[in-house]
């Protein structure tokens, strides 16, 4: 059970994410994830790039007016800026909360996953405060396929969640608790919501064993969609309706708020189905955004590494911030695109690690 002198200001942290208009950006790949992004701009994947990559993200002038806070990697919660300044007292002082990935990613068992790093967690959170992180993620990943998610393997990765959750909330960390199901396969909208609905069940009672203040944390999630491979897509009305309806069967009134990842939709689709869910406006949690790639994609392909496109790339950030921004207040239409030139592109790319 977490201390009730930590709780109110884990909420405080929590609420801050998700305050209205703002939304939390992904920067956190592994640097085998980085070399895939920088494959597709022929980039080599070295510690310099990957510097000039992050600052090209988390320097966006005027990002803080839609982005709550950035998920970094243990490299870039290290680093140092061009200008000497660390990644850290740069968010800071935009006003930007430092978040770090905490799990250390997934192991195989048979087909399904199961993520790794709950040895040694409490030590390296330790550290990670002293650098400045108010909050964590930790991703586990289902997929949805012949006999799949197994029992165990949602069991296990919410047991797993739930750990880490409590470690976090002891070290005065908000848990961003990220169970990831899978885009990739060729299951119906229907399958995926209903594994949904098993995985987040089993997830809330686990975390509520464990002793998980749920005020104090925010759930990271899919959208619920059709498989990738379904040969189906489903529209944004019915992208919300699905997903409305495993939230209203399985999330706790006291949960903080709800940040979707993208998984590997298009940029302005995931604008698009954000703006549907956000339409109920009877909904007892803020349901805003955390992508990656979604946020990302347009401006990395703008932006190609060179210096000389820095300013243009940030303006397409910018622009994709500010879209999912209006989406997350239901406020967002197609015709606000227009307002940036490069606008977004919809190409939807690999899987992240
Ligand atoms: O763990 C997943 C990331 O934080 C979100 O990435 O938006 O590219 O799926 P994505």
């Amino acid at each position: 059970m977490v201390d009730s002198s930590k709780i109110a200001a884990l909420s405080k942290v929590a609420k801050q994410m998700v305050a209205p208009g703002k939304g939390i950006l992904a920067a956190d790949e592994s640097m085998k994830t980085v070399g895939k992004r920088f494959a597709s701009i022929e980039l080599e994947n070295n510690e310099d790039n990957r510097r000039a990559f992050r600052e090209m993200l988390l320097t966006v002038p005027g990002e803080s007016e839609y982005i709550s806070g950035v998920i970094l990697h243990d490299e870039t919660i290290r680093q140092t800026m061009a200008n000497g300044k660390t990644f850290v007292a740069a968010l800071q002082e935009a006003g930007i909360l430092p978040g770090i990935k905490v799990d250390l990613g997934l192991v195989d068992v048979g087909a399904e996953k199961l993520t790794t790093g709950l040895e040694g967690l409490d030590a390296r959170l330790k550290e990670y405060v002293a650098l400045g992180a108010t909050f964590c993620k930790w991703r586990s990943v289902i997929t949805i396929g012949e006999g799949m998610p197994s029992e165990e393997n949602i069991r296990q990765n919410a047991k797993d969640l739930a750990a880490y959750a409590l470690v976090c909330q002891e070290n005065g960390l908000v848990p961003m608790v990220e169970p990831e199901v899978l885009l990739d396969g060729t299951h119906t909208q229907e399958q995926a919501e209903t594994a949904s609905t098993r995985i987040l069940t089993a997830l809330f009672e686990e975390l509520r064993a464990a002793g998980v203040a749920l005020e104090g944390m925010i759930l990271k999630t899919s959208m619920v969609l059709p498989g990738k491979d379904s040969g189906v897509k489903a529209s944004p009305a019915e992208v919300a309706a699905a997903t409305l309806r495993v939230f209203k069967k399985c999330l706790p009134a006291e949960l903080a708020g709800e940040a979707f990842l993208s998984g590997g939709q298009g940029d302005v689709e995931a604008t698009q189905n954000l703006n549907a869910i956000d339409q109920d406006k009877d909904l007892g949690w803020p349901l805003t955004f955390s992508y990656a790639r979604a946020l990302q994609d347009a401006a990395t392909k703008t932006w190609m590494g060179r210096s000389e496109n820095l300013a243009a790339a940030q303006k397409v950030f910018l622009h994709r911030a500010k879209m999912n921004s209006l989406a997350s207040l239901g406020q967002y239409s197609s015709e606000l695109e227009l307002d940036v030139v490069a606008g977004a592109s919809e190409v939807a790319t690999a899987t992240q690690d």
